[in-house]
């Protein structure tokens, strides 16, 4: 097994999708956050960060699509340095990268139908004829049928995540970041979101790259899990390994036990 957690069987020849090269990120005046990570994500596999509150799993996911610039370090995106492109290339590499936020980061004013199509309408020359046709049919991906004219206020939780993820996924992007997809949800629709991910990651051939914090949800869709802890990943390998490794902080974290290295609040 190399750092990465691939073992050599399973290591893919193609370059990285992905790849995060010694990076940290700051906020000044706060010690380092994420301190030194590498990385790398192969095309059409399904890495899923684990890791407790605040340890900066979301800071990570807005690194790798460029909303957050690391301190020090890189990140590529196929290849391309983040940091060097020009404007107009970082607005080509985010075509291919599509994401999904923990709290919705839907916009309120308007319909679902603006928000799912908010990338196609601001950023394509597709007639809105075809913009309504694929919104509809990314909608429909994820069961939810005439709710175009909504607006989120309207809609469940459950149909809010949904709606990130027919956003996140309208422009049939190669790579996508899903923060939390099934926080909040119920375990039968968390269950349904999990299946809904990995046929929509089939059928678009994407390779994804996801926050959860719910194991059954990691089971279900991750080839590899990372455990972030202390500004590191902690830990890397493949989800079933990772899932019953005997290392104490992964335990204790998988398990949700009080007792271990990692500190709680009671
Ligand atoms: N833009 C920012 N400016 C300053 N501090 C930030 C910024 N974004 C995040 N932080 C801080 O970084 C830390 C990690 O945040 P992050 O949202 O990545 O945690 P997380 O691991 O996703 O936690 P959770 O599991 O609760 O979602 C927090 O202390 C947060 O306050
Ligand atoms: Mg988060």
């Amino acid at each position: 097994m190399d750092r990465n957690g691939w073992s050599e069987l399973s290591e893919p020849q193609a370059q990285p999708v992905i790849e995060l090269r010694d990076v940290s990120v700051r906020f000044p005046p706060e010690p380092p956050l994420l301190k030194g990570i590498n990385l790398k994500v192969f095309r059409g596999e399904t890495l899923v960060f684990i890791g407790p509150g605040a340890t900066g799993k979301t800071v990570l996911l807005k690194t790798i699509n460029g909303l957050i610039k690391p301190s020090t370090g890189k990140v590529l995106v196929k290849g391309r340095d983040l940091a060097a492109l020009r404007a107009s290339e970082l607005a080509e590499i985010r075509r291919v990268m599509g994401m999904s936020f923990q709290s919705y980061a839907l916009f309120d004013s308007m319909t679902v139908f603006e928000n799912v199509g908010f990338y196609l309408l601001n950023h394509s020359d597709f007639p809105e004829e075809e913009i309504r046709k694929r919104v509809k049919d990314i909608l429909e991906e994820v069961r939810l049928f005439d709710v175009e004219h909504l607006k989120p206020v309207e809609l469940s939780g459950g149909m809010r995540k949904r709606v990130g993820l027919a956003r996140s996924m309208v422009h049939k992007p190669e790579i996508v970041l899903l923060d939390e997809p099934t926080a909040g949800l119920d375990p039968i629709s968390a269950a349904a979101i999990s299946k809904m991910i990995n046929q929509l990651k089939r059928q678009l051939s994407m390779t994804v790259v996801a926050v959860s914090n719910e194991m059954a949800v990691a089971r279900r869709i991750a080839h590899r899990i990372a455990m972030i802890w202390d500004g590191r990943i902690h830990a890397i390998g493949p989800a079933a390994e990772i899932l019953r490794s005997h290392d104490p902080a992964v335990r204790q974290f998988v398990t949700g036990s009080k007792d271990g290295p990692i500190p709680t609040l009671v």
